[in-house]
């Protein structure tokens, strides 16, 4: 493991907020297993199983809020990360509907916090800011998304993360414009926007694979919201390899990153919630679904997809796992979880790493 993307990541300091969570867990694992020394900053634990106590990672972890410019400088100015990964958000489009000042509050001006607090310490070589495919504004044309399409989002959550892209360019445009890199600054800002995610370890509330999981656990139906609405549906692994790519340009000095990058499936890999299921009962028996007709739902968003032609061709970043082998590694992980008590975080990332190199990707020569 060490040795990919370059080794670069072998002795550095990482800086990852929202390490606690779903992609966070992931991500720190991935980055400790390549010799990183990880300093995870979250405000809590959002689950209940949780994927990051579950790993029983040994790095340090700061319980802090993003809403904390003074905290996040004392972090930074004290472990003096070579890298930032800011993950940290309210993360649900259900629940900013209800919380809305909440999650602009922390998705907004807690990204901004972050940024702000990289300014002071000259160590730090950039930062990738994780947003949302949902940064788009969706007009529900049928038609692939690609990085100059305009920034919006309906529901606050969305907003909150066209939001936080747009103070991004804000940033990178008034402090560490491109063409002043190694003349008046040496920071990088990158972003990455990635789509639904799935894989073993999410029990947030209000995402299919965690309530369906969850209920099977228990011996209950669940029921679907939303059967048509289709996805482009990835791997938590897959979007997590091009923040790492980003990374690895960023301590590189790679100034061509400092941009907004789209990090999703191949534009045919799109399934409906109800394909998904039926792929996923049949890989455990125990997931039970029923579709009863829904009325006064919120506004959910119609399909967004993805064009990562611009990762693919600069970064060289491609998916590894196709939709089928997403829904297959993320149900057998709970099954295992649920059935035998074992985690199967190791094998599935070291299966993800087997298949890049296979696949002959740069990030895993
Ligand atoms: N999971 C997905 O399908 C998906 C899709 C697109 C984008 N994203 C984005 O990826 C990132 C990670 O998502 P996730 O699914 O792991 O989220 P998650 O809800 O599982 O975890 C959120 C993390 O952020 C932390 N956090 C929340 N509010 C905070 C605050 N005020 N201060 C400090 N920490 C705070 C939590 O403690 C936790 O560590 C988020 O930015 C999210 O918006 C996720």
């Amino acid at each position: 493991m060490v040795n990919l993307f370059g080794g670069i990541y072998n002795n550095k300091t990482v800086l990852l907020t929202g390490n606690t969570g779903f992609k966070g867990s992931w991500m720190a694992y991935w980055l400790t297993k390549m010799g990183a020394n990880v300093i995870g900053y979250s405000k809590d634990i959002p689950s209940e199983p949780s994927h990051f106590k579950l790993i029983n990672a040994k790095y340090e972890h700061i319980m802090g809020d993003v809403n904390d410019l003074e905290l996040l400088k004392k972090t930074i100015a004290k472990h003096k990360p070579d890298v930032v990964f800011h993950l940290a958000a309210q993360s649900l489009v259900r629940y900013s509907y209800k919380h809305a000042i909440e999650t602009f509050q922390t998705n907004v001006i807690g990204t901004a916090n972050v940024i702000e607090a990289c300014k002071e310490n000259s160590n730090t070589k950039g930062c990738v800011i994780v947003t949302s495919d949902k940064c788009y504004e969706n007009f529900e044309d049928d038609r692939p998304y690609n990085e100059t399409d305009r920034m919006g989002g309906y529901d606050p959550y969305s907003a909150s993360k066209g939001c936080a892209e747009l103070l991004t360019s804000s940033y990178r445009r008034s402090f560490f414009a491109v063409n002043e890199f190694g003349k008046k600054h040496n920071f990088i800002l990158a972003s990455g926007r990635a789509g639904n995610v799935i894989g073993g370890g999410d029990w947030s509330v209000d995402r299919l694979i965690p309530d369906v999981v969850k209920a099977a656990a228990k011996g209950e139906t669940t029921e679907i919201r939303n059967p048509k609405a289709t996805r482009p549906w990835q791997h938590v692994l897959e979007p997590v390899s091009g923040y790492l790519v980003l990374g690895q340009k960023i301590l590189q000095g790679d100034v061509s990153v400092a941009d907004g990058w789209n990090f999703g499936p191949a534009n045919n890999e799109t399934l409906s919630v109800q394909e998904v299921l039926d792929r996923a009962v049949h890989i455990w028996t125990h997931i039970l679904f029923e579709t009863p007709p829904q009325k006064n739902l919120p506004h959910e968003a119609k399909l967004l997809r993805l064009d990562c032609t611009k990762s693919n061709s600069k970064l060289h970043w491609y998916p590894v796992w196709n939709t089928e082998k997403a829904i297959e590694y993320t149900i057998l992980w709970y099954k295992n979880y649920y059935e035998k008590k074992e985690l199967n975080t190791e094998a599935d990332l070291r299966d993800y790493v087997t298949k890049a190199k296979e696949l002959n990707y740069v990030w895993a020569k």
